[in-house]
């Protein structure tokens, strides 16, 4: 099994036996999520698809080059097609877009460049006619310095209940010219800004405020009696709207460790950078990642997973009760390991948490294997589904990561000068993964463009560039503008028509090879990547794969590069190792993940199926 030769059609290596049976000697294992079980049913959210519709790059209706929410009712159509149960919407909030939205000065309205009020009424209305829920984005950890609230705090000095709200402290050193501790930013740089002399009247001298991203986005004061009122507030506006729940932004981050304390760490929200580069064979690697982060773990991060954050989601639990429709919140925690995580989504708190682990795994299938095990053991233990994703605005687009030499690693945005991906092995190994994620019990997330195929923009200019993190690292971090590219919806048209034909340029360049992958070039295209995904969706529809159970097949052995279950009637089979494997007989395929995924009874590399048992 350590053969890293490629597929050259010789005798198969591996092969798929008994699969379908659930206790098949070491390799079997039974996972049961008892969410449906201990609730007696299952609402809408426990095996969701949802959709996330980062609204400046989804469709662009106004033609100013940034999408809108009047873009995603026009395109309501091709999401019902695609057969979505959900959308998450990232920030439209008035926001001075310093963080892309995620910086925001008045949670109550829309920003201009994204339409009104109206608009957002009028495309909730639109998707729940066809059946589609919507979930919008609460940024409760930090607001935007342009927040009225932050303008209040600066003018009514240190001391005051304005500068309550947020994280204003005296500095350390004779003058507070030090920062009030070493805390440093996850988008780089120091965690605390210092204020203009002119802004402050403080004993030794201006104060600090912290910012756990840029400093254009000052974190809230969790401990703040106010701020817990207006987030609910908030919560209650958006909820009589209408809206079936909320993604919530840096969910682990609202409280912070008593006092402070100094903590010589790096906060990252994506933290899968891989250490097995020299590594040929995937299979062959070591589980570097994950088992050596257990054993030498510095201390816990005094900014994160405090207990004290459970608290404000037990409440807020009770308030989206209070609705009718099984409102929901999902958690934006980067918590390690899965039994913290867990702990998000425990009865009375969040119901779904992203689960970033499966994310990382990358291309390797004991990794996944190890991840999926997890993922479903410690959300059972909560009684909650889990969820899986591949793909969000924060990272690399998976085909192109799946292309890289090192198809584990997750690099922090990729630049012209950086390792280009192999676009093509990177895009069949995407859609084996997708085959693999939905055919998982639980809810999954596709992130928009993913149905397809699009590859990260790897080759942006500086100028073009907009994440702050590229520019607090001075570069050192590409950013994430590359898989934040505005969607090519017709090859023929002026940025691919992302918007009318006399709109303006997108507001991030489109690579020229969004031309192929535009929609027109794909709908109703046997074998595209957007046909792939909606006869994937739908035959995990047909199939109830998202309430199923899943059980592991014999074939999935450590170190044979196979990934292989049963969830229900299918059979779910994976190729991540370098030969052919066998199909077991049988069974007959009901789809594969692209047109060289067979050779005859064969199952490729970098490919996956789902059978049926023959009748
Ligand atoms: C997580 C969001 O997904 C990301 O885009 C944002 O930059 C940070 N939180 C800060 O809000």
């Amino acid at each position: 099994m350590s053969s890293t030769s490629k597929n050259t059609g010789g005798p198969a290596r591996g092969s798929v036996t008994g699969a379908g049976s659930p206790a098949g000697g070491n390799s079997a294992v039974q996972v049961e999520p008892a969410f449906a079980a201990s609730t007696g049913r299952s609402p809408w959210w426990s095996t969701a698809v949802i959709y996330q519709i980062y609204p400046r790059s989804f469709s662009d209706a106004d033609g100013n080059g940034m999408g809108d929410l009047k873009g995603v009712t026009d395109r309501l159509p091709y999401l019902s097609r695609l057969g979505i149960d959900a959308v998450w919407i990232s920030p439209f909030y008035v926001s001075p877009q310093a963080d892309a939205g995620y910086d925001v000065a008045d949670y109550r309205d829309v920003d201009p460049r994204f339409g009104t009020l109206t608009d957002f009424d009028q495309m909730l209305a639109a998707a729940h006619e066809r059946g589609i829920r919507v979930i919008v984005d609460l940024v409760p950890n930090h607001t935007s310095d342009q927040h009225a609230w932050f303008r209040q705090a600066l003018e009514s000095g240190p001391g005051s209940a304005a500068r309550d709200r947020y994280m204003f402290r005296d500095g350390r050193g004779e003058h507070g010219e030090l920062p009030p501790n070493n805390w440093q930013s996850v988008f780089g740089g120091p965690a605390w800004t210092r204020l203009e002399e002119a802004d402050d009247g403080a004993a030794t001298g201006p104060q600090w405020y912290l910012h756990l991203f840029d400093a254009r986005q000052p974190d809230l004061n969790w401990q703040n009696e106010e701020v817990r009122q207006e987030m609910v507030s908030i919560l209650r506006f958006w909820l009589d709207r209408g809206v079936d729940g909320f993604r919530i932004d840096v969910a682990h981050g609202l409280v912070k460790a008593e006092g402070l304390p100094d903590w010589a760490g790096q906060a990252a929200m994506v933290s899968g950078e891989s250490s097995t580069a020299e590594a040929t064979n995937v299979e062959d690697e070591e589980e570097v990642r994950m088992g050596g982060s257990a054993q030498q773990e510095p201390p816990r991060s005094p900014m994160f997973d405090q207990e004290g954050v459970h608290d404000i989601y037990r409440q807020w639990n009770e308030v989206l009760a209070e609705y009718h429709g099984d409102r929901m919140l999902v958690a934006e925690a980067w918590v390690e390991p899965a039994e913290r995580l867990a702990r998000y989504i425990r009865p009375g708190e969040m119901h779904q948490a992203f689960n970033f682990d499966f994310l990382l795994a990358g291309w390797n299938a004991r990794r996944m294997a190890k991840s999926i095990d997890e993922s479903l053991t410690a959300a059972a233990s909560v009684g909650a589904p889990s969820t899986w994703v591949l793909s969000n605005h924060d990272t690399i687009r998976h085909p192109t990561r799946f292309g890289l030499a090192d198809p584990t690693s997750v690099p922090k945005g990729i630049g012209r000068q950086d390792e280009q991906p192999d676009e093509s092995l990177g895009l069949a190994r995407a859609r084996a993964a997708t085959l693999i994620m939905l055919a998982l019990p639980g809810s999954a997330y596709l992130y928009q463009g993913e149905e397809l195929g699009l590859p990260e923009h790897t080759e942006l200019d500086h100028a073009a560039r907009q994440d702050p993190a590229y520019f607090r690292t001075g570069g050192e971090e590409r950013g994430r503008d590359g898989c934040r590219v505005p969607l090519p919806w017709n090859s023929q048209s002026a940025g691919f028509g992302f918007g009318p034909d006399d709109a303006a340029e997108p507001w991030l360049p489109q690579p020229e090879s969004f031309g192929r992958y535009a929609v027109d070039r794909q709908d109703g295209v046997p074998g595209s990547t957007l046909e792939f995904y909606r006869s994937a969706l739908s035959h995990r529809a047909r199939f109830q794969l998202g309430t199923g159970v899943l059980v592991w097949s014999p074939a999935n052995k450590p170190g044979s590069g196979v990934l292989s279950f049963t969830n229900g009637q299918v059979l779910m089979v994976a190729n991540l190792s370098t030969d052919s494997i066998d199909l077991p007989p049988e069974h007959q395929v009901i789809i594969s993940s692209g047109p060289d995924a067979l050779d005859g009874s064969h199952l490729s590399p970098n490919a996956a199926v789902w059978m049926t048992p023959r009748s």
